[in-house]
């Protein structure tokens, strides 16, 4: 097969947001405890910190971290999480059906991600709590001193604000599963009593109301539309979440899950457009697709309902193929592609539960096969993210018909001069050899080409077996006169950087 794209810098789509390249710790399974926070762990620092889980975490490239939940988040006494350790309470976690001892809270939290290099973001409970506690969170995170609960956090140990920007308001409230699950009204309602109250205190926050849990939710759309109505002035963004995963051995639908993706933030978009010239308003709302991944969600669903309340439990901790990392390389494109409206982005999760990062107790930590294209292309997205339109071949797919095989995105960065340009080929059997015009670009070299395949689709990084699975450089790459040229395996995800 044979495919085509012209790289130009003039179309621009928007800056490459470090946003995008967000991620997620929730308190569920072992994403916390025994992923990030191992104090009787060889790596250990004297914070309980794993060492070689926050050397993976730098070299993922994460940028900004939403926690702590999450469905957790609709049951969670955030004043449980801080203060003397040994004075924390143990409390059932009713959303995944756990011990939750709180040894670790929102300032080990803030500790953490300061030590990675990450922009914390937090959530506030809104399903069985409501402004009040909002509103004591933030005093306690964000005031500088001299209150109640400012100086509580200065006594336990943070003397300087964590300052923490980016807030969500509550998590999934359309999804009956959800702890306090609301109508569209009563949401919208209180996420904009919330919102405004929050901003009394601090005016600069950036707050994310809850969009859908996913485009298929019966009221996906509507719920936008009511919640935006309510609380449009009061919010910067609105979220999206979307699992991925191959149904009945259809492989080819589910390497075209970006297409679905696509879907999604345009119908996202066009709905909160609709909203703001219903009310007049100029503002523009931003999404926060704060949870997107491949997830065996099925799998988890169709499993016994936990009847024992255990301390981390192993809770939906995939193994990742090939297959899958492309898919993710997939979703990163689409990400990427509609960044002048996707401006924040978290996968889900970090460690452990649906993670890039695997870690066994007192154990080694190894990289799932999707940590590649993430860590690439947090890597190599550099300065404006570039229109890309491939000449594809199409192949035809069971859920979404007719679907180009080839689908990229690109960067460049005006100041260093470097592009990149990211790329995956959704055929499940055939190469392509696939022409790139950069002569717009002025590009006289190539980087680096790596390439994520293998001639098993169902290849996984193992404990044992770690580097299994992980880019190689590219086939066939040369650049002449400014036209590149690649071979893509089936099913692969590729980048190339030019300067
Ligand atoms: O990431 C796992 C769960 O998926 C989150 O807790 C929830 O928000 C979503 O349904």
């Amino acid at each position: 097969l044979n495919a085509s794209l012209t790289l130009d810098p003039a179309l621009r789509v928007a800056p490459v947001h470090r946003r995008t390249f967000g991620s997620f710790v929730e308190h569920m399974g072992r994403c916390v405890y025994t992923g990030i926070y191992e104090p009787d762990h060889p790596t250990a620092d004297a914070d309980g910190f794993r060492g070689d889980v926050l050397e993976l975490v730098r070299e993922l490239g994460v940028t900004t971290v939403r926690y702590p939940g999450g469905n957790f988040v609709s049951g969670y006494r955030w004043e449980d999480g801080v203060g003397p350790r040994a004075a924390r309470p143990v409390r059932r976690d009713l959303a995944w059906h756990s011990t939750e001892t709180n040894q670790f809270g929102l300032d080990e939290f803030v500790r953490w991600a300061r030590r990675a290099g990450i922009e914390p973001m937090t959530a506030v409970n809104l399903g069985t709590r409501g402004i009040q506690e909002a509103l004591d969170l933030l005093e306690y995170a964000n005031h500088p001193g001299g209150t109640s609960l400012s100086d509580q956090r200065v006594a336990n140990g943070a003397v300087e604000p964590h300052g923490i920007r980016m807030w969500c308001l509550g998590n999934e409230m359309d999804g009956p599963w959800q702890i306090g699950h609301k109508t569209a009204r009563e949401y919208g309602r209180l996420a904009a009593e919330t919102a405004r109250a929050m901003r009394m205190a601090q005016p600069d926050l950036e707050l994310v109301v809850c969009g859908s849990s996913g485009s298929s939710m019966p009221t996906f759309g509507a719920w936008e539309a009511e919640v935006l109505e309510q609380a449009y002035d009061a919010v910067d963004y609105v979220s999206l979440h979307a699992y991925y995963e191959e149904h009945d051995g259809d492989l080819r639908s589910f390497l075209a899950s970006a297409v679905d993706m696509d879907h999604f933030v345009d119908s996202v978009t066009a709905t909160a457009d609709a909203v703001g010239a219903r009310l007049r308003d100029r503002k523009r709302i931003m999404l926060s697709f704060d949870e997107w991944n491949v997830w065996y969600l099925s799998r988890f669903q169709a499993e016994e309902p936990r009847e024992d309340w255990p301390v981390a439990p192993r809770v939906i901790e995939d193994r990742y193929h090939l297959a899958d990392a492309v898919v993710v390389g997939g979703l990163l494109i689409s990400l990427l592609r509609h960044s002048d409206r996707v401006t924040s982005a978290s996968q889900a999760q970090l460690v452990n539960v649906i993670a890039p990062i695997m870690t066994e107790p007192g154990g080694p930590a190894w990289r799932q096969t999707v940590f590649h294209p993430f860590a690439q292309t947090a890597r190599a997205a550099r300065g404006q993210v570039l229109r890309v339109e491939p000449v594809s071949p199409a192949h035809e797919t069971a859920r979404f018909g007719d679907v180009a095989v080839v689908d990229a995105v690109a960067t460049h960065d005006a100041e260093t001069g470097e592009a990149a340009v990211f790329v995956v080929n959704r055929s499940v059997d055939e190469p392509v050899a696939l022409d790139v015009d950069a002569r717009p670009l002025g590009v006289d070299r190539v980087v680096e080409c790596l390439t994520l395949a293998d001639a098993d689709h169902r290849a996984v990084n193992t404990a044992r077996d770690p580097d299994r699975v992980a880019p190689r450089p590219g086939k066939d790459v040369r650049l002449d006169g400014g036209r590149l040229g690649v071979v893509l395996p089936p099913v692969s995800w590729t980048v190339v950087r030019m300067a």
